[in-house]
């Protein structure tokens, strides 16, 4: 009969409870009017009379356990918060909306890994410039008819030449910016808002973004220039067969158009590239010597090349995205689909 007990103090020792309705069974066990306890106090009479005092320390001792082991269990569940506030834990989370990137950002982003990756580094300039930066140092002097090329925002028109103020029709204006203020060897990236006077269309906006390159070191030549295109276009695209064709732009010469060879696998592939399997994808060229000289690098001494790229275009192609005016719209049904990008 005691060792019963015993065994009974034993396992009340080892009970441990996953939740309160546990604890709950285990004090009915014990302590309920039909429980262990009750039916060993009316076995007490019939213990014999030398056992009896025995009998009762260790009935007590139970007693005790049970009475201790059930307050303490209960008020480890009570100080959980899923008891305090009634929240169940183990409900799976609410699941919070993340936003994501602008694709001109994450495309913008990507082409500064690919080319930093290659020892580029960011340089910037005011979106409001002067004449000089913009036109006449590039190897736009004024009259010039290439100025035509681009139509520009004047915010201010002096008459003496060469102070007129301008929305920066180009990016190109960081590459005067950054030689006059440094030597060779240079290789920035300068990325930024450029603004053209023109109807707003699916191909054309007031405002768009630019990327610049610009690399000016002893002995630079086109072929480091088209490597260093097709490593970019392979880094982004994943297609490193480019074609250079010959172009102009006032600040380089030789200039050329550079395109990507996308290939003609698919139907949006005749559509996107006319039938030819080749899109345009920015215009580069050995830095002009007259642009050199203006920013007081010896041309005798050093070469360089540039290129310059829309990236609202480059986002067109990765994209396939069919109207420019959808990057400004702010349809969410647009944006989102730009969550899972990394940059
Ligand atoms: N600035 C030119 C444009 O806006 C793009 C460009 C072409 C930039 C050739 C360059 C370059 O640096 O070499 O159309």
């Amino acid at each position: 009969m005691i060792e019963q007990i015993r065994k009974h103090i034993e396992e009340a020792k080892q009970f441990s409870a996953q939740s309160p309705k546990e604890v709950e069974e285990f004090r009915i066990q014990y302590l309920g009017k039909k429980g262990i306890l009750n039916d060993l106090f009316a076995q007490f009479k019939s213990v014999p009379n030398e056992e009896k005092k025995e009998f009762g320390q260790v009935v007590n001792e139970l007693k005790n356990l049970v009475n201790e082991k059930v307050a303490t269990l209960k008020a480890s569940f009570e100080n959980t918060a899923e008891v305090n506030s009634g929240l169940d834990v183990t409900r799976p989370g609410e699941i919070y909306e993340l936003g994501a990137r602008h694709p001109i950002n994450i495309v913008k982003n990507r082409i500064i890994d690919i080319f930093s990756r290659i020892g580029f580094t960011l340089s910037d300039g005011p979106e409001i410039e002067d004449d000089w930066h913009n036109f006449t140092a590039l190897n736009l002097p004024e009259h010039h008819p290439a100025r035509d090329m681009q139509d520009t925002f004047f915010i201010e028109q002096k008459q003496d030449f060469g102070t007129d103020m301008v929305l920066r029709t180009h990016t190109s204006s960081v590459q005067i910016r950054y030689m006059e203020e440094n030597k060779p060897p240079m290789r920035i990236l300068s990325p930024g808002r450029v603004y053209r006077n023109e109807a707003i269309s699916s191909r054309s906006h007031m405002m768009f973004h630019q990327i610049e390159g610009l690399y000016i070191d002893k002995d630079v030549s086109f072929a480091d220039l088209r490597q260093t295109l097709s490593y970019f276009t392979e880094a982004l695209f994943g297609k490193s067969k480019i074609r250079l064709r010959p172009s102009y732009f006032p600040f380089t010469e030789p200039s050329a158009e550079v395109d990507v060879y996308w290939g003609l696998e698919t139907e949006t592939d005749y559509r996107m590239t006319k039938g030819t399997g080749w899109l345009e994808i920015m215009g580069c060229g050995m830095v002009d010597p007259n642009v050199l000289k203006n920013v007081n690098i010896d041309p005798e001494e050093y070469t360089g090349f540039a290129f310059g790229m829309g990236i609202e275009r480059i986002a067109l192609l990765l994209y396939q995205i069919g109207d420019i005016r959808m990057y400004t719209e702010n349809d969410i049904r647009f944006l989102e689909q730009f969550k899972s990008e990394l940059f």
